[in-house]
């Protein structure tokens, strides 16, 4: 009997239910291809969550969330809730939803697709080689820590992290280096921060359980500013949670656009699987919106969380001929190049699925 795979799909706010449409679009065309048996069903996250049951995270989301053998997200976020009450936010939603599955590890794969060295503003000579793999802490950090509050002229926020959080994730990072050029860079910032002591002392001892793998340590600052000027020299970038927000965006920049890039957010359950893309309320329904981030979601979604391999490259090939052929989304176009819809773009990758297999059969 074919092994039945559920999948929770969290459309979200702004950009999200389009580019999840388009995602959803090709995962049918895989599942089919494949014979993977997959069944969909969408809940309401963040401010259409808000809209739909008064909560960022309403309790039926959370329920399917937790039976699902998988979670498909777009994005939350809109700027009407800006001013919300916290518990209102959509952000707090997604944090609750991360909190919720206990996906402590994100991944966030960047590279270079050849055909758009010249969509980056870097030199192409300094985006040869460049491929790298940040692992972000996901459920501690500032991003929760207690106690926090807001008063008129005073706010609190705190860091806090244990052993046990630095080290589980560390060994995600060390496991994903194994299986690519063996080289982890933790970054933090321990010339200043007690926090920061500790993750560097955790993750060394980690690394020791590793010693096939080089692990070196940069400071945020100098991370960021390397990040740019000679990215080929990172693999896999591990790191707290406010730090791999932000340089996770940075890193955007080698690919070309934000719109491109996916991830995975893994813990001991089901696997919540996003582009790392935001909303993006102000190009919203208005098919401008690149689906490829969504669709390399889906591609990581099939290999972390049901570990279907082959499918996965199979989406990811259909990614990379869609771009060989130029096709473009606006964020990812020459100046005046014709361009297709966030529709039209998830149409073509989907005709695409199965293409590459199909051309290496013929030849031979
Ligand atoms: C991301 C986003 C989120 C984050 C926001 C929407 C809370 O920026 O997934 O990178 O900061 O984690
Ligand atoms: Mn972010």
């Amino acid at each position: 009997m074919v092994k039945a795979h559920s999948i929770a799909v969290l459309p979200g706010d702004g950009i999200g239910p389009e580019v999840i449409a388009e995602a959803e679009r090709v995962l049918e065309a895989v599942a089919e291809r494949f014979g993977i048996d997959v069944t969909l069903q969408h809940f309401p996250v963040g401010a259409a969550g808000v809209a739909a049951a008064g909560d960022p995270l309403p309790e039926a989301t959370r329920e399917a969330v937790i039976k699902a053998d998988a979670v498909l997200l777009g994005a939350v976020g809109d700027p009407a809730l800006d001013k919300a009450p916290r518990h209102l936010k959509p952000e707090t939603g997604l944090l609750a939803l991360r909190a919720l599955l206990g996906v402590f590890a994100n991944l966030r794969p960047v590279s270079v697709h050849p055909a758009l060295v010249g969509r980056s503003p870097l030199k192409a000579e300094r985006l040869r080689g460049a491929d790298v793999l940040i692992v972000r802490e996901l459920t501690g950090g500032l991003y929760y820590g207690e106690p926090r509050g807001r008063a008129a002229s005073h706010a609190v926020n705190t860091l806090a992290y244990s052993v046990v959080e630095v080290e589980r994730v560390a060994r995600i990072a060390f496991a994903a280096a194994r299986r690519r050029r063996r080289h982890v860079t933790s970054v933090d910032k321990a010339n200043v921060l007690e926090v920061s002591q500790l993750w560097r002392d955790t993750v060394t001892a980690v690394g020791r359980e590793y010693p096939d793998v080089t692990l070196d340590h940069l400071y945020v600052d100098t991370a960021a500013m390397r990040l740019v000027t000679e990215p080929a020299a990172f693999d896999v970038i591990l790191t707290e949670n406010l730090f791999g927000d932000i340089l996770s965006d940075e890193a955007a920049v080698l690919a070309g656009s934000l719109g491109l890039l996916p991830s995975a957010s893994l813990g001991s359950g089901p696997g919540l699987f996003e582009p790392i893309h935001g909303s993006a309320p102000d190009i919203a329904g208005r098919d401008v919106a690149n689906p490829i981030g969504a669709i390399a979601t889906v591609a990581m979604l099939l290999r972390h969380g049901f570990g279907l391999a082959e499918p996965a490259r199979a989406v990811e090939q259909a990614i990379s001929l869609a771009l060989d052929q130029g096709a473009r989304t606006r964020d990812i176009a020459e100046p005046g190049a014709p361009v297709l819809g966030t529709r039209a773009m998830g149409e073509r990758i989907t005709g695409l699925i199965g293409e590459e297999q199909r051309s290496r059969a013929s030849v031979a």
